[in-house]
């Protein structure tokens, strides 16, 4: 590590004269690096472009909240973390970061140590008990990086800016411990918690936790942030003070911190045993839901596991070697399927869209008349991050559907279930499918008046899609069984209305309201076959053969309608010879196996698109120039291999570099023109970059997918097609795009560097 110095130094100068990151980036550089992302509530973000020891985290909406970092090597001070100028402390300098399919992994460089931070956001999806368990890892560890051995101390805290929108409010703490002693946890709330209340998107009901496994060099306190962190920086240690001057999260901010000694890290290099805490926002109940009876109140499913948020935490602390290697595996995992469904691109557009896209649900459970929870009783509820907070929205989960089915199909049962269930009471006056649960997470409070967001094609079209696409990759066909009436309605409003859409928005709302427009036409029309495969599966063959037989009627009579005249390409509405717009609901076609639409329209589409490519992607339609990422994606994966890669690239050229300075989470609306962000930031949609992997039915991260329904674990994920993903010799990283993404990074860096290097120099 001869160069280390030598680099370092340059880039120090570099510092003061430019903002240019002197990091490496890999395998991507978001505008937003994920740090602890779990659920609506639990996140952590990094603005991109931001060292880890510069800038303070922030939630989903930008919101910067305290989490802060130091370390000690051999008595000197470095801030880690956030942003707070503490005297003594200097600056720890940042090499490199690298945004994993789970994790984020951040090196700094510290007198004579590297400084590894290690942010683990477990995905489990077949593991539903800690899937739904809101917590996230933070672990430092060190090793010397010129040749000599080093004393360090690490210190991490979090302010309870956690718990509120409202810095104002009176927060109350405490320091609790496991009744064997073996794990210690701050807690902190407000002291007048609000149910199922927001502000600024932030929940006022629940607690934080920062929590960490006992040791001999274990200290903590409860105090005003400055002196805790003077504590540290001047000591090493803290005093073990608890401030119980209960007061308002901005009154002296009170913070909870705990620090401990990495002991001697040695000159061989060799890395010392990590400092590993848990950390996250966890509440119960998490949701109300509208049931006939009135409304039920509904616990987060990881309690039917552990009867206590503390029994989580430590089983959660416990668990931390296997996690880090799951992390390694799914990491893995997620680069051979990019590469085989598209390119190591396409792996880094997963790697960036899974935690944000599986952080926007919770799974419950409701309680029996005794009291106890009911671990029969599953069911998801997700918010509609940034757009409007709607509850289980059918065209969010629809779009998001392609992540359900690669991850754990039994989450798409969770998640339409409640919908499913809420349309069967008959509270709901309409006769096409609800629109949402609720008009704000965590409020599944129904509409019962009717006045829900009008999308009655999109959404019937989508339950019937999703459905079927459920009982067909699993094979459980309870829900299809039980909600037969309930889709047979659906069916006939698209009989009468998906031929000649009415003048009505679609699920891209935003463009507003158009008559006739064919991608609804679409959907309804597959909506329609799919209720004549439902039919078949549940054995009544006759009324499939008359869905079957009305779908394929529709099918030509759509095509003299929607055709333009040169028979080049669709149009966006039947009327308009000059319109086109991405046919993104064929997708479904091909999903649920139907070919219902011959191959020749498919490929007359790739034709047309292949000629309307801007510098990030395809617009969405002829009304303006922006476009959806999720939709791209949907296009790409039922077009030829140039366009797929043609999309993918795109989509991963706005997604890795376009907007760096809006330090926003991953949005799926942008200008396809110049690559800016239109609107949306953080949401579910993203899942729907997995539409390539979606239409692989053998793909999914359950393995055996028919074992999926009911139980707590959710699939087995036993012998089937997950095995194998871990070193079998081949580069399952994906370092060429890591490769070449840093080496572009490393060149821009260069080029300033030779710039600044004169003028310095000169
Ligand atoms: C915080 O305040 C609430 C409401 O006054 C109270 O029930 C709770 O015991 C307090 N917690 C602590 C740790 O003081
Ligand atoms: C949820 O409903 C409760 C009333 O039950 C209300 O106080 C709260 O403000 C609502 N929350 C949101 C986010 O709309
Ligand atoms: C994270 O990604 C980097 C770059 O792709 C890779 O070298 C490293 O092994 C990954 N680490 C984990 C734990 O997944
Ligand atoms: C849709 O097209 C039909 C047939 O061309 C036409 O009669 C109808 O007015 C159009 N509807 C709307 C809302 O544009
Ligand atoms: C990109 O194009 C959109 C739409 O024309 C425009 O509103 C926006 O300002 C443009 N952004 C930049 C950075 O030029």
């Amino acid at each position: 590590m001869l160069a280390a110095p030598f680099f370092l130094s340059f880039f120090w100068v570099l510092g003061f004269v430019t903002a240019a990151p002197s990091w490496t980036s890999s395998p991507l550089e978001p505008a937003s690096i994920p740090l602890a992302v779990r659920s609506p509530y639990s996140q952590a973000w990094l603005a991109g472009g931001h060292a880890l020891s510069e800038s303070w985290p922030t939630f989903w909406t930008g919101g910067p909240f305290s989490w802060a970092g130091y370390a000690r090597v051999d008595g000197v001070a470095y801030r880690t973390m956030g942003l707070a100028g503490i005297e003594g402390a200097e600056v720890a300098q940042q090499t490199s970061v690298s945004v994993n399919a789970s994790s984020t992994h951040f090196v700094l460089i510290a007198g004579g140590v590297e400084l590894l931070y290690t942010f683990v956001s477990p995905v489990e999806p077949t593991d539903l008990a800690k899937q739904s368990l809101p917590l996230s890892y933070m672990s430092v560890t060190a090793r010397a990086v010129d040749g000599r051995a080093h004393e360090v101390q690490v210190y991490a805290d979090i302010s309870a800016e956690w718990v509120s929108g409202d810095v104002q409010k009176t927060a109350n703490w405490s320091l609790e411990k496991t009744a064997d002693g073996r794990v210690l946890a701050h807690k902190v709330q407000l002291a007048n918690e609000e149910l199922f209340t927001e502000v600024d998107d932030r929940i006022e009901h629940g607690s934080a936790y920062l929590a960490t496994t006992q040791s001999a060099s274990l200290t903590f306190a409860q105090g005003a942030d400055i002196d805790t962190r003077k504590d540290f920086v001047a000591n090493g240690r803290l005093s073990g003070l608890l401030d119980t001057n209960f007061r308002a999260i901005s009154d002296n901010w009170p913070v909870f911190a705990f620090a401990s000694s990495l002991g001697s890290v040695a000159a061989t290099g060799v890395q010392a045993p990590p400092f590993v805490l848990a950390l996250g926002h966890i509440r119960d109940p998490v949701v109300q839901y509208v049931t006939k009876a009135g409304m039920q109140t509904r616990s987060p499913l990881w309690m039917t596991k552990w009867g206590s948020a503390l029994d989580a935490i430590s089983a959660f602390l416990g668990d931390y070697d296997q996690a880090l290697a799951a992390a390694g595996t799914l990491d893995a995992r997620i680069s051979r399927d990019g590469i085989n469904g598209a390119s190591d691109n396409y792996a880094s557009l997963l790697r960036l869209s899974l935690r944000q896209a599986l952080a926007t649900f919770e799974l419950t459970v409701s309680k029996k008349a005794d009291g106890s929870l009911d671990a029969t009783d599953i069911l998801a509820f997700m918010k509609e991050v940034s757009s409007n907070g709607n509850m289980n929205t059918v065209d969010v989960i629809f779009p998001f559907w392609p992540l359900v089915l690669y991850a754990n199909p039994a989450l798409g049962k969770y998640l339409l279930e409640p919908i499913f269930k809420y349309q069967s009471t008959g509270l709901y006056p309409n006769k096409y499918a609800v629109h949402d649960l609720g008009a704000h997470y965590p409020n599944a409070t129904g509409h019962n008046d009717g006045q829900d967001e009008p999308m009655p094609l999109e959404e019937s079209g989508n339950m019937i899609v999703m459905a079927l696409s459920y009982a067909q990759r699993t094979g459980d066909k309870s829900q299809i069984q039980q909600y037969s009436a309930l889709l047979a309605q659906w069916t006939q409003f698209l009989i009468s209305n998906a031929l000649v859409p009415a003048s009505q928005i679609s699920t891209d709302d935003f463009a507003g309201a158009l008559g006739n427009q064919t991608n609804l036409a679409v959907k309804g029309i597959i909506g329609i076959a799919a209720m004549g495969e439902i039919m078949k599966l549940n054995g009544d063959s006759a009324r499939a053969d008359t869905y079957t037989s009305f779908a394929k009627d529709y099918v030509t009579r759509f095509r003299a309608l929607a055709t333009s005249r040169d028979k080049s390409h669709l149009k966006l509405s039947y009327g308009d010879d000059a319109s086109w717009g991405l046919v993104y609901n064929l997708y479904a076609d091909k999903l649920l196996g139907l070919n219902l639409f011959p191959q020749d329209l498919y490929d007359t589409q790739t034709a047309w698109y292949k000629t309307k490519m801007d510098n990030f992607g395809i617009a969405l339609d002829t009304r303006h120039s922006y476009t959806k990422s999720d939709w791209q994606i949907w296009t790409a994966a039922i077009a030829d291999d140039d366009l797929k890669g043609a999309l993918v690239d795109a989509v991963l050229r706005y997604a890795g570099t376009s907007d760096i300075n809006s330090g926003a989470p991953l949005s799926d609306w942008y200008d396809a023109k110049n690559g800016s962000t239109v609107g949306f930031r953080a949401r579910p949609v993203v899942g729907g970059h997995f539409a390539v992997l979606g239409l692989q039915k053998d793909m999914s991260l359950s393995g055996d997918s028919s074992s999926a329904g009911g139980s707590t674990t959710g699939g087995t994920g036993g012998s089937g097609t997950d095995d194998g993903t871990d070193g079998d010799g081949l580069d399952l990283n994906g370092d060429g795009a890591a490769a070449s993404l840093s080496a572009s990074r490393n060149l821009a860096a260069a080029l300033v560097l030779c710039a600044v290097g004169s003028l310095v120099y000169l």
